[in-house]
């Protein structure tokens, strides 16, 4: 079952390339139009603003799609659906409601798609399971086909959620707009060319001697902005969820803000970089090493400049920013994994934790 893998976890990180190779299956079309089935051209024309709700790696796979309509002029904003429960967000007769859940099944995020639709709100359910209660309850669903996911932590199915909402995002952005961002094409081609690029950094997983230097440190940062952002949220989850080790994640230029007083030469702290604003991270990573904390950096191949700054540095294949992000979180989770493998863990079924959470 586990196709000769030791975890779940493992072949489910190794199955991303055939998972988003079925993401964006017939979504694109030749002449970079996106067809998403059920959703026809001018089917979200009347869209005011997009508000995202979800929960843990779900949620940060809202993030990354928050900025996705941000960069295409689309006021989007994200709620983690417990506090949407407790205070939701005013909506209006031209909200989009887009739940985002693996499962479907997560009570906080159903209960906020009740919550939105009795307000009046069109809602969206973005998920992997066809006949989940999201899927069903929603006004309507758009599937990220992932397959079927075992291990509690969450590693293909977000890499295919922010596949799928950077096609939802693009089709939002041109029915508003009645145009196609300039950047569409190279983001389209980017998205394509993901699954050959997963492929190639599976193939630069991060060697034993990374994961042995990293296991013994006390706490582990993990820093990003852009598109990074949410992948520095979702690479310290997965780390404290299976090395039970502390991690947490940065927005990069927090750092300042009071998580450096934290910095000593104990901390690790893994720098993403996506190939927009990364003067600004380099900057992060002076201030860090200047502390004595050694830093691995994960960028593109081609970037000397960060692989000289850094202690260690983690390669992935030139792109676009959008898919930098999921190429550098595909590196942090072999990270994760390695470091809990070491550890000994029970990396698919982490103490304490259930693959869906279904109490509020
Ligand atoms: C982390 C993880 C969880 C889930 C969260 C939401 O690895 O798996 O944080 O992402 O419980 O679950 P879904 O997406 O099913 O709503």
């Amino acid at each position: 079952q586990r196709d000769g893998f030791d975890h779940y976890m493992l072949k489910e990180i190794h199955e991303q390339p055939a998972a988003l190779d079925r993401a964006i299956q017939g979504r694109i079309t030749d002449d970079n139009d996106v067809r998403l089935e059920g959703f026809p051209a001018g089917e979200f024309a009347d869209v005011g603003a997009v508000h995202l709700i979800a929960c843990g790696t779900s949620y940060h796979a809202a993030l990354y799609a928050q900025q996705l309509l941000a960069n295409r002029d689309i006021p989007a904003q994200v709620f983690s659906a417990g506090e949407y429960t407790t205070t939701p967000a005013p909506v209006r007769d031209d909200t989009l409601v887009v739940a985002v859940t693996q499962s479907g099944e997560t009570a906080d995020t159903l209960s906020s798609l009740d919550i939105a639709a009795e307000r009046g709100a069109r809602t969206l359910a973005v998920t992997n399971v066809i006949g989940s209660t999201a899927a069903r309850t929603a006004d309507d669903a758009l599937f990220i086909r992932a397959g079927p996911e075992i291990g509690v932590a969450a590693t293909k199915t977000f890499s295919s959620q922010v596949a799928v909402l950077a096609l939802l995002a693009e089709r939002i952005a041109e029915d508003v707009s009645g145009t196609v961002h300039s950047d569409r094409e190279a983001l389209l081609a980017a998205l394509e060319r993901l699954p050959a690029d997963v492929q190639d950094t599976l193939q630069r997983s991060p060697v034993e001697s990374l994961a042995t230097e990293l296991r013994g440190r006390e706490e582990q940062f993990f820093i990003g902005r852009g598109y990074g952002y949410p992948v520095a949220l979702e690479s310290a989850l997965k780390f404290k969820e299976i090395t039970y080790e502390h991690a947490e994640g940065f927005a990069a230029g927090e750092l300042k803000h009071g998580p450096l007083a934290l910095v000593t030469s104990d901390t690790s702290v893994f720098a993403v970089f996506t190939g927009r604003h990364d003067e600004k991270t380099l900057k992060n990573v002076e201030e860090v090493r200047a502390r004595g904390a050694p830093v691995v950096a994960i960028a593109a191949e081609s970037d000397h400049e960060v692989a000289e700054a850094a202690d260690e540095f983690l390669p992935i294949p030139d792109t676009h920013p959008v898919a930098a992000g999921l190429l550098a979180n595909v590196q942090l989770q072999l990270v994760s994994y390695r470091v809990a493998d070491l550890l000994g863990r029970s990396i698919d079924k982490p103490r304490n934790l259930a693959k869906s959470v279904t109490v509020e």
